[in-house]
């Protein structure tokens, strides 16, 4: 048994991974479009990582006896000048995702929620590696700066990411 309070900061976290899966899907189809098909690749596994993340949302809501709510989708941005750009912005995201991570735990710790303590651990973990990531790919980019065969390197290495479904349970949906 959660909180309502709770369960509808839950409720609304589950619905902002749902917008970060568009984002990434969207900015997948962008780089395809530059002609940067190891980039779609990998936001194209970050997408399925997202949706991951939506799914342990709707499971954990579900098992504490939740009917979830799918708020409407916002439009996301699919206009981007540059691989980097994508990537800043990819960061900037992220860094937004921790801190609604970090008020989801604070709210938990507050009302002694022990369950979702535990169940916000695995994200507070999970956004260490997602920021760290993206800035590890910032750094490549701004390193070979406008040089079309330095992206296309970087382009090639992003191109070798496989989704890799997190442990305690795999996304009951196909994965591509
Ligand atoms: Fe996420
Ligand atoms: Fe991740």
């Amino acid at each position: 048994m959660i909180s309502k309070a709770m369960a509808d900061a839950l409720n609304a976290h589950m619905n902002f991974e749902l917008y970060s899966a568009n984002i990434y899907l969207s900015m997948s189809s962008a780089a395809n479009e530059m002609g940067l098909k190891g980039s779609a690749s990998w936001f194209m596994v970050q997408y399925q990582e997202e949706m991951t993340h939506f799914m342990k949302f709707f499971n954990y809501l579900v098992d504490q006896g939740i009917n979830i709510s799918l708020a409407a989708s916002k439009a996301v941005p699919n206009t981007y000048s540059s691989l980097l750009e994508m990537f800043e912005k990819t960061l900037e995201h992220e860094q937004l995702v921790t801190s609604r991570i970090n008020e989801l735990t604070e709210l938990a710790v507050k009302g002694k929620d022990h369950a979702t303590q535990i169940f916000m651990q695995w994200f507070v973990t999970e956004q260490i590696e997602e920021e760290n990531n993206d800035r590890d790919i910032i750094a490549k980019l701004k390193l070979v700066g406008d040089n079309g065969q330095g992206v296309l390197m970087i382009d090639g290495t992003l191109g070798q990411r496989v989704f890799v479904p997190p442990a305690g349970g795999a996304a009951p949906f196909p994965v591509v």
